[in-house]
């Protein structure tokens, strides 16, 4: 059963003079894999972190799971289920993969943890929920074997999937991912994009950034593609792949 989690209507956002995101409306529906691409500076780093609540549209609105949250904070955002993985804080090497997926998960819950550390029994249960919860995305991503290994330990490949597992901490409905292949070869960003496909099976949803389109183009449902802050071209990767305009965004004027 697919519903709409994100629409994004008619949203703008501009520095200064220049229009990174300009009038962009799309949806972004649960269940599937959602790509975004086009060249450098076209704007769909903007239009993320405008989702994410890190800037404030200059026009247009944002609704998830129905509701209006274009005046959210980035942190009433996030406890909503919508995450940008890798915009947490960065992975500590010298802890254990497990201790990173717990910092992770404590770094979040703010007061209500400390408020709890007088109530001993319910912060140890707690603590033991939030372990087990991190084992089980430990395990989803195959990351499991590494639970006790130092996080400065993991190859490229392993340490993206780690960020995706601390995002998993906050029970995300819709993942955002800016560029989760950027960086390493060609096989590990497969096996990224394998480990994404595994988690949208057990009823996640992503919407991805990514230049690597050969390989974003195998797991994607529908990609937009972007270009001078506007969406050009939309529809199912092999549609995309036939349709001239996708090619001129990419060789340019
Ligand atoms: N904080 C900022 N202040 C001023 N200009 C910005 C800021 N962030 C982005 N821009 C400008 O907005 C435009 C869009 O940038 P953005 O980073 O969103 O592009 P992008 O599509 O993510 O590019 P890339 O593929 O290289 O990551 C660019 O012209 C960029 O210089
Ligand atoms: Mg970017």
């Amino acid at each position: 059963m697919e519903e709409t989690l994100l629409r994004i209507s008619e949203v703008s956002k501009h520095f200064g003079g220049v229009y990174a995101v300009n009038g962009v409306s799309l949806d972004i529906k649960s269940g599937s894999i959602w790509g975004l691409v086009g060249p450098n500076g076209s704007g769909k780093t903007t239009l993320f972190n405008t989702v994410l609540g890190l800037f404030r549209p200059d026009e247009g609105t944002i609704y998830f799971d129905g509701r209006c949250i274009s005046n959210l904070a980035p942190h009433e955002i996030y406890a909503l289920g919508l995450v940008n993985a890798f915009q947490l804080p960065r992975l500590f090497p010298g802890l254990s993969v497990l201790d990173n997926m717990l910092v992770a998960a404590r770094g979040h819950q703010g007061d209500r943890l400390l408020n709890s550390l007088f109530l001993r029994k319910s912060w140890q249960r707690q603590e033991a929920e939030l372990a087990d919860k991190a084992v089980e995305a430990l395990e989803l991503l195959q990351l499991e074997h590494l639970a006790f290994s130092q996080a400065g330990e993991l190859s490229g490949g392993q340490r993206k999937l780690l960020e995706v597992g601390r995002g998993l901490m906050a029970s995300p409905t819709l993942l955002l991912l800016d560029e989760p292949a950027a960086g390493v070869n060609p096989k590990l960003g497969r096996r990224i994009f394998e480990g994404i496909e595994d988690l949208r099976r057990k009823g996640l949803s992503f919407f991805i950034i990514e230049h690597r389109l050969e390989i974003l183009f195998d797991f994607a449902h529908w990609v937009y593609v972007m270009d001078k802050g506007k969406i050009v071209v939309q529809g199912k990767p092999e549609e995309v792949v036939e349709n001239p305009a996708f090619y001129q965004v990419y060789l340019g004027e």
